[in-house]
């Protein structure tokens, strides 16, 4: 029987904490909400999705470089960024419960419930008829129609309060729609009104608002500031690229679905500095691009798509999010922005200082435009692992249907490349030839001995980690050299010789194969 999205979420979750991908953190005081660790396998899989990133962002472009900026940053950055003043979410109590909420959250929530009549209407007519045109059904059933209609109203009224900043409105719609508190059913609510998402510290040396510090709440900032510092240092000609991987903090008001929304989380940013005029042309460039980095990893195609979005902030003149299907439904996993020449002009602005580029071919300085890739780490790992997450009826040893839990990742990102298994552990034949195997390729790649319980449950614990190859040594390895090496997905195993290990795995786990 198929399980539910909700059960198969749970499932990720309580696999992800088995398995030693994610801990919640501090988990023995009881945890910190929204805030998580990586344990073995997570942070091997984490630094994968790091490298992919890296390497073809900066590897593979002769006009990207990266840098490692500081996560804090002098206070009038973010003045001039204008997260100080209009980096906010619209806040709302709950008098009864206590509860606090994002205000546009609770009418988003309002809205997914009648997504879920439309689609339940839509799965009952598609069992009742045959060659059921679904878009057709959408469009002239008059129920259907009438929930659209409500979406799109509600949809447009939130979408122009939050523009205008308008929190007296977006109480006024959560009144209208009689929202209640999901904890207490309560309709008590405050008034809404701005929360500010950076984090704060104070430095030691000087106090009051003048030794005011902010964890960096995104790490494109750290690009702009050091932008005429890498163009000088390393003569990049505009059009050229500042790619960054770090930590960015945010105080979210309400932090829910695991690992997708954080405090603390990772971002991987890179800013595209152009010529003005030129901005459309690189973001669909880049739309395209950051659209095939994510197909390469073999997701189905079905489960990303393009949104553009509704409001565009004050410094883009466009912007779309690269939306994932995870299994609450399609959320954005990834921005591309044209940030026009906002944000250097702000710094400019600010700092009094010059942040401009002289191009030779146009005999000219201006300040450049740019157009912005930004993923979260974190955000593209729940996405991996929502993917890859599989449970397969497979023949046991004894050819009876079993269960396997799998984690089909793609084997150049998973977290342990290469198992080495002797088949029985009580006979120092075996294990010494296998140990003598596994310190060979550990130089390789990333290997794993285990000798531990039955080789059936030796290969369920590789397939529940993702490991593409299992290599078992056997009674004829002793004979002959040679190992039986076992396909994840395939099941299928083949006999090999022990000196073509090496080759097999590395065919199908280099990073490369990504970017052919
Ligand atoms: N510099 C542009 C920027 O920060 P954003 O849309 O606010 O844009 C970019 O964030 C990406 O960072 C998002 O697409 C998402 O993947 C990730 N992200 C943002 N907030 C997050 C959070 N609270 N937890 C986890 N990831 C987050």
């Amino acid at each position: 029987m198929a399980i539910s999205q909700e059960d198969l979420f749970k499932k990720i979750v309580a696999h992800c904490k088995e398995y030693g991908f994610i801990y919640q953190s501090s988990e023995i005081y009881d945890g910190l909400s929204a805030v998580y660790d990586y344990g073995p396998y997570g942070s091997l899989l984490k630094n994968n999705i790091k490298e992919y990133w890296w390497k073809s962002m900066v590897q593979l472009h002769d006009n990207i470089v990266g840098i490692d900026a500081a996560i804090f940053m002098h206070p009038t950055t973010w003045k001039a960024s204008g997260h100080v003043d209009a980096f906010n979410d619209p806040l709302v109590d709950n008098k009864d419960s206590k509860k606090r909420y994002r205000a546009d959250q609770l009418i988003e929530g309002y809205m997914d419930k009648i997504e879920a009549k439309i689609k339940k209407e839509v799965e009952k007519a598609a069992n009742r008829f045959e060659n059921f045109d679904e878009a057709m059904y959408r469009s002239t059933n008059p129920r259907v129609v009438e929930y659209q209609n409500e979406i799109n109203t509600i949809d447009k009224r939130m979408n122009d309060a939050m523009k205008n900043g308008d929190m007296a409105e977006l109480k006024q719609i959560i009144e209208d729609l009689q929202i209640a508190c999901p904890e207490s059913g309560s309709r008590n609510w405050t008034d809404v009104r701005q929360f500010n998402l950076m984090f704060n510290t104070q430095l030691g040396n000087i106090s009051g608002e003048e030794g005011k510090l902010y964890l960096r709440p995104e790490t494109a900032q750290g690009i702009f500031v050091n932008f005429l510092n890498v163009q000088k240092t390393t003569r990049q000609k505009v059009p050229f690229g500042i790619a960054q991987i770090g930590k960015a903090f945010r105080n979210e008001i309400v932090a829910r679905q695991f690992i997708f929304r954080m405090r603390e989380f990772e971002q991987m940013e890179m800013q595209f500095f152009i010529r003005p005029g030129s901005e459309m042309e690189w973001y669909e460039y880049w739309k395209n691009a950051r659209m095939q980095w994510h197909l390469a990893l073999g997701t189905d195609a079905s489960k990303l798509k393009f949104k553009d979005h509704d409001n565009l902030a004050h410094y883009a003149n466009a912007a779309v999010d690269i939306q994932f299907e995870f299994p609450f439904g399609f959320k954005e996993l990834e921005g591309i922005h044209s940030r026009t020449d906002y944000d250097l002009s702000q710094h400019q602005q600010f700092s009094g200082k010059k942040l401009q580029y002289f191009d030779t071919e146009l005999n000219q300085s201006y300040v450049p435009y740019v157009v912005e890739t930004s993923v979260g780490c974190d955000r593209m790992f729940l996405a991996m692992m929502s993917n890859a997450y599989q449970e397969e009826t497979v023949p046991d040893a004894q050819g009876e249907d079993a269960t396997r839990t799998v984690l089909k990742i793609h084997p150049a990102l998973s977290p342990i490349k290469c198992a080495i298994l002797p088949l029985l552990k009580n006979k120092e034949e075996l294990t010494k030839k296998a140990k003598t195997i596994y310190d060979n390729l550990k130089l390789a790649f990333t290997c794993q001995y285990d000798e531990k319980d039955a080789i059936g449950k030796r290969y369920r614990r590789q397939d529940a980690i993702g490991t593409p190859f299992c290599v078992t040594i056997d009674f004829e390895t002793l004979e002959n050299d040679t190992v039986t090496i076992r396909d994840r997905d395939t099941l299928k195993q083949e006999r090999i010789s022990i000196k073509d290990i090496e080759q097999a795995v590395l065919s199908k786990t280099e990073m490369r194969y990504l970017f052919s």
